[in-house]
């Protein structure tokens, strides 16, 4: 017998089957053999939120969640984080290998051109509501542009994919300035392509009157926290831009799922829900009463816990670094102590420590943004510029897999068998 196998014998019929075991799975669809007679229709696995069950195969991102690694096409984040530009990491991962001087100019050319956007999308813009959340407008936003480029329909073509793609690169950010700009009642401030693609950003969420003073450091910080954030394997919304993707619409709008399941607080609002968090708590003597409420059930730690790492997340421990250089700039956030002290508590507390809750990527990330001068709302779309590539990255290795299939997963069906309808009269 083969080695790379699993027998199976169904107790209820008494036959032994023999699956194939590869990269360390069985098919699922190996199961729909094992019946008890041959109405049954075959065995499923039942697997809510696919906690256990490979959807792909990606060669991008490698996560070791017990060991806290983190890898980008083979490359560390931390030597990511250290020496690699945002766009150089967009590449990598859209391309599969680090860009020499020639690919990294032509695809920051690429990139810088198309930065401006169809003047009737701050048209569109204008109608959302001075309050309305910047999320809510980006994803709209974002599934508008399908409307603008129809030619991203056709998919199949590789030259129009990485038009896409550069025009998905270039345009997010600034329609996340314009919804900046927007909240605040100010005038939408047109990108620069003398700057760079994070000066740019910056220019066009802060320039008043046409000045803005750039602060490197800051800039800096922020395209770290962009690498920090720029894949991580099949997330919630990086999974919905594949199964939304799969059905072969355009990019724009399988983006726009992804930035609709960011927007979550389970997933990318989790970094404006630590602020919310933090201002409740809003001092260090009722972190322990906090921390009860938490291990009743009354709530959560947000910015603990995730789904893959059970231990420290490798970009929170990045993101804390980057705290420091921009504390030093801005004047220390006086929520960082509120921070430091309840992680503090969390880690010795047995509640975490047997659940293996650590801070993820998100604990401190919110700290920083405030103290750049983004507003809480605004930070799950930092967050959304730094997936972008993830996303794009994703989205075309799931076109050209060619086990893919459009995503339509199964149930097991708990509701009422077949009954005859009742008429008005006489419902109770
Ligand atoms: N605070 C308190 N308890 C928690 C937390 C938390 N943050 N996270 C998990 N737990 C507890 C659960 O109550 C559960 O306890 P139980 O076994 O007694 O029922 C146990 O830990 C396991 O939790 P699950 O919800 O099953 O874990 P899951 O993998 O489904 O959830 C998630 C992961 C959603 C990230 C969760 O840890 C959470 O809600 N964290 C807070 C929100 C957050 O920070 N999200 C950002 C994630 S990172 C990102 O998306 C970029």
């Amino acid at each position: 017998m083969s080695k790379d196998s699993l027998s199976i014998i169904d107790n209820r019929t008494g036959k032994s089957y023999e699956l194939a075991i590869n990269d360390g799975t069985i098919k699922a669809l190996d199961l729909r053999q094992i019946r008890t007679d041959d109405e049954d229709f075959g065995l499923m696995t039942y697997d809510p939120a696919f906690v256990n069950t490979a959807a792909c195969k990606s060669a991008i991102t490698y996560i070791d969640g017990d060991r806290g690694i983190l890898r980008y096409r083979g490359y560390p984040i931390e030597q990511l984080a250290d020496k690699a530009s945002f766009l150089e990491v967009a590449y990598l991962l859209n391309v599969g290998e680090l860009p020499n001087r020639a690919q990294l100019d032509k695809w920051v050319s690429d990139i810088t051109y198309h930065t401006y956007v169809h003047t009737n999308l701050i048209k569109f813009l204008e109608g959302f509501r001075y309050d309305a959340h910047p999320m809510g407008m980006l994803l709209g936003v974002v599934g508008a542009l399908s409307t603008f480029y129809p030619d991203a329909k056709d998919i199949h073509n590789p030259a129009n994919r990485y038009l896409q793609k550069v025009r998905l690169m270039s345009k997010v950010p600034t329609i996340a300035a314009f919804c900046f700009r927007h909240s605040r009642g100010l005038p939408y401030e047109f990108p620069r392509n003398d700057l760079s693609y994070i000066g740019n950003f910056v220019n066009m969420t802060f320039s008043i009157g046409g000045r803005h003073e750039p602060n490197a450091v800051l800039q800096r910080a922020l395209e770290i926290l962009l690498i920090l954030h720029a894949d991580h394997e099949q997330n919630c919304s990086t999974s919905s831009v594949r199964a939304v993707g799969s059905s072969h619409v355009d990019p724009f709008s399988a983006v726009s799922a992804g930035i609709a399941a960011l927007y979550g607080p389970l997933h990318g609002g989790a970094n404006e829900a630590v602020l919310v968090m933090l201002d409740e708590i809003g001092d260090k003597k009722n972190i322990p009463a906090f921390i009860e409420k938490v291990k009743k059930g009354e709530g959560r730690l947000m910015g603990f816990g995730h789904r893959v790492y059970k231990s420290y997340d490798p970009r929170a421990k990045l993101i804390k670094q980057v705290a420091y250089d921009v504390f030093e700039q801005t004047g220390l956030n006086p929520k960082l102590e509120i921070a430091l002290e309840l992680e503090r508590i969390a880690l010795e507390d047995e509640y975490f420590i047997k659940r293996k809750l650590y801070p993820n990527v998100d604990f401190y990330s919110g700290l920083i943004y405030q103290a750049m001068g983004y507003p809480t709302d605004y930070f799950t779309i930092l967050f959304a510029l730094g997936r972008m590539p993830g996303w794009l990255a994703q989205w075309e290795e799931m076109l050209l897999d060619p086990d893919t299939k459009i995503a339509r997963p199964r149930q097991v069906f708990t509701g009422y068998d077949q009954r005859d309808f009742v008429p008005m009269a006489m419902r109770g």
